[in-house]
């Protein structure tokens, strides 16, 4: 598909189907989400846990699209800087040595230190330069501060940025962005508006089985049924870490090497820390497994 059709699915369905031939497995809220967000060239904020799948639609949007995916982590303390462009203090340095020694090769100093060639590229401004055939997922944001909450939106109003030493480097055509969050603090309402919203929940027993199965085609459907039914009811349990699609997955990988075709109290006893990654959920488990796989 070429990097302009961005917004050539031509109904929900074709979104699903796409997801679905790259292993991904969307519920109907998400494809049209999707759906909706490219077609009106709106960035798609993902919420959820972790492990829901969120910022592999960014990647598999990247590939059904034949785009480049342009990936910016967050993290406490980022700044706009480390998001959009750097300037190689190292190179310039050296520069302005071989200048002052007048080495060969060096034509003069009005060449300037502050020219592209300089310039270290960052997420935001590659995606601002390469625009529609990239995919910008900004990842993990509720982990930034308001700050660069604030950037960003700004960076998401216009698709430009102006970097004093060279001038304003505006995207012709806006990249596809993904904002996800994991929800440890809630974001800004301004941010909300300027995007599209979708919370993505876990999935049900039945397509977390299927998921199971297409990320892991070693598991039996006996097996993933066993996994993704048991999973479903540890998620009822008031805990503090809830597991998400990715822990199913594992876990399932783990009883075949176990040799399990079924989750057993033997074997759930000793994987579940695939399963469970909170030592106070841990013990909880461990308490209610007979029940937990009461028919199992
Ligand atoms: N709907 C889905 N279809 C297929 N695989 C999924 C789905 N949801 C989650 N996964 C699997 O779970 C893994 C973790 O998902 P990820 O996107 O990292 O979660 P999040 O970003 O929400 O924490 C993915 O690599 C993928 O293998
Ligand atoms: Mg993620």
């Amino acid at each position: 598909m070429s990097t302009t059709s961005a917004v050539a699915f031509g109904s929900i369905e074709e979104v699903e189907a796409a997801l679905q031939r790259e292993r991904y497995l969307p519920d109907r809220g998400l494809a049209t989400a999707i759906y909706l967000a490219l077609a009106t060239r709106r960035p798609l904020l993902l919420e959820g846990e972790a492990g829901v799948g969120k910022t592999e639609v960014a990647k598999t949007l990247a590939t059904i699209l034949d785009a480049e995916l342009v990936r910016l982590q967050c993290y406490e303390g980022i700044d706009a800087s480390q998001a959009l462009y750097e300037w190689d203090y190292a190179r310039q340095l050296l520069y302005a040595r071989a200048i002052q020694l007048g080495e060969q090769g060096v034509r003069s100093a009005e060449l300037g230190l502050y020219g592209p060639e300089f310039l270290i590229e960052r997420p935001l401004l590659r995606a601002l330069r390469h625009g529609g055939s990239t995919v910008l997922l900004i990842d993990e944001l509720d982990r930034s501060d308001d700050e660069f909450e604030a950037f960003l939106l700004e960076v998401l109003s216009d698709y430009s940025v102006t970097i004093p030493e060279i001038g304003t480097v505006e995207a012709a055509v806006p990249p596809v962005v993904i904002l996800t969050s994991n929800r440890t603090r809630e974001l800004h309402d301004a941010l909300k508006r300027r995007c599209l919203f979708h919370w993505i929940d876990f999935p049900g027993a039945k397509r977390e089985a299927e998921i199971i199965r297409v990320r892991a085609p070693g598991v039996s459907e006996q097996l993933a049924t066993s996994v993704a039914r048991t999973i479903a009811r540890i998620r009822e349990l008031d805990l503090i870490k809830m597991p998400g699609a990715a822990e199913a997955i594992d876990w399932a990988q783990a009883l075949v090497l176990l040799g399990a075709d079924a989750v057993t109290s033997e074997a759930a006893r000793v994987s579940l820390g695939w399963v469970i990654k909170n030592r106070d959920d841990l013990i909880r488990v461990e308490e209610l497994l007979p029940e937990l796989l009461a028919d199992e």
